[in-house]
């Protein structure tokens, strides 16, 4: 196989951007990741101005997410307009349990919410940073990502109204690293860890609802802040169902919630293994947990490769 070279990659997709959108407006969505900010930023290399981008504000970001990307793309001359669609996403997922089904609740309100923004904007292609894995993972049925549609037979013009250009679907999370580099992305977003489409509605197992999309929030801004100097290529932790027996801070009983750690190397999320953090890191995050989100009374380390497991637990 041909040697990837990211310069002839970025002089490809941009011709190739050019002649998809032509003279027609653009939207693209970012995540706060490498893959959608290359996208960006190939698209606005290839249509400058007639290339609008929006973040959604969907209520499973991460904590500062909009502003943080905001800030990222405002010193690269780019604005981001920012929408609030907290209570339709919430109210999709509302009564959802299972992972497949909340996967494709969310994939129905993602969609349903980026075409109206879409429509307003007067945009009808939209730019979208799948890469590799998230096809074969999809096509394969392990799981199905938010941001595949045609390699399992939908049809994003006649379902949603919008034609979908996907100028990453090739390359894997390594590349998409090196091409982000060679546009001169900072290294806070050119080495960002990956974050799932879905985002944390995945991270909570079983129903989301907004007391528990606030405890693993705030769990993930402790695990963001305790492993920011850790070399993996994710950490982050996951919100179990059920509950278990502790003692709360004033000696009472408590009948806390759950919290797993995933931490895990891999190269292109297609195997990963798990991390032998050292134990007093462990120690620390469960201190934090303990005691910054008093709804918690359990602290668990996931010990599973990819395969038998995924990276994701839904
Ligand atoms: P899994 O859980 O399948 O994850 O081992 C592999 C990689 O893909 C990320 N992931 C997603 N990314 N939309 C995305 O954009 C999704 O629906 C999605 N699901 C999983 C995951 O975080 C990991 O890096």
């Amino acid at each position: 196989m041909r040697q990837f070279n990211p310069r002839e990659f970025v002089d490809e997709k941009i011709r190739f951007l050019k002649k998809e959108i032509g003279g027609e407006t653009a939207i693209v969505a970012l995540s706060g990741g490498v893959d959608s900010s290359v996208t960006a930023l190939l698209g606005f290399k290839a249509a400058g101005g007639n290339l609008k981008a929006v973040f959604l504000e969907d209520g499973f970001m991460r904590i500062g997410e909009a502003d943080r990307i905001s800030r990222v793309f405002r010193n690269l001359g780019v604005s981001v307009e920012v929408y609030d669609v907290q209570s339709e996403f919430l109210t999709a997922l509302k009564g959802i349990r299972g992972a497949e089904e909340k996967r494709k609740a969310f994939r129905d309100a993602f969609y349903k919410a980026f075409s109206r923004i879409a429509g307003r904007a007067g945009a009808r292609i939209i730019l979208q940073g799948t890469i590799a894995a998230d096809i074969v993972e999809t096509a394969g049925g392990v799981k199905t990502q938010h941001n595949v549609l045609e390699q399992i037979g939908i049809n994003p013009l006649e379902k949603y109204g919008f034609k979908i250009v996907e100028p990453l679907k090739e390359l894997y999370k390594s590349q998409v690293r090196r091409v982000a580099r060679e546009l001169g992305l900072p290294d806070e977003i050119v080495n960002r860890r990956p974050f799932p489409g879905p985002g944390l509605a995945i991270r909570i197992l079983g129903e989301v609802t907004e007391e528990r999309l606030s405890i693993i929030k705030r769990a993930t801004s402790i695990v963001d802040d305790e492993l920011a100097d850790v070399e993996c290529f994710q950490a982050f932790p996951v919100l179990l169902e059920g509950r278990a027996t502790g003692v709360g801070e004033d000696s009472s009983r408590k009948y806390g919630y759950m919290i797993a750690l995933r931490i895990v190397e891999s190269e292109d999320a297609m195997t990963a293994k798990y991390v032998r953090l050292d134990w007093s890191r462990l120690e620390r995050i469960r201190d934090r947990m303990m005691h910054e989100i008093p709804e918690v009374s359990r602290v668990l380390y996931d010990i599973t490769d990819k395969p038998p497991a995924t990276i994701e637990f839904e």
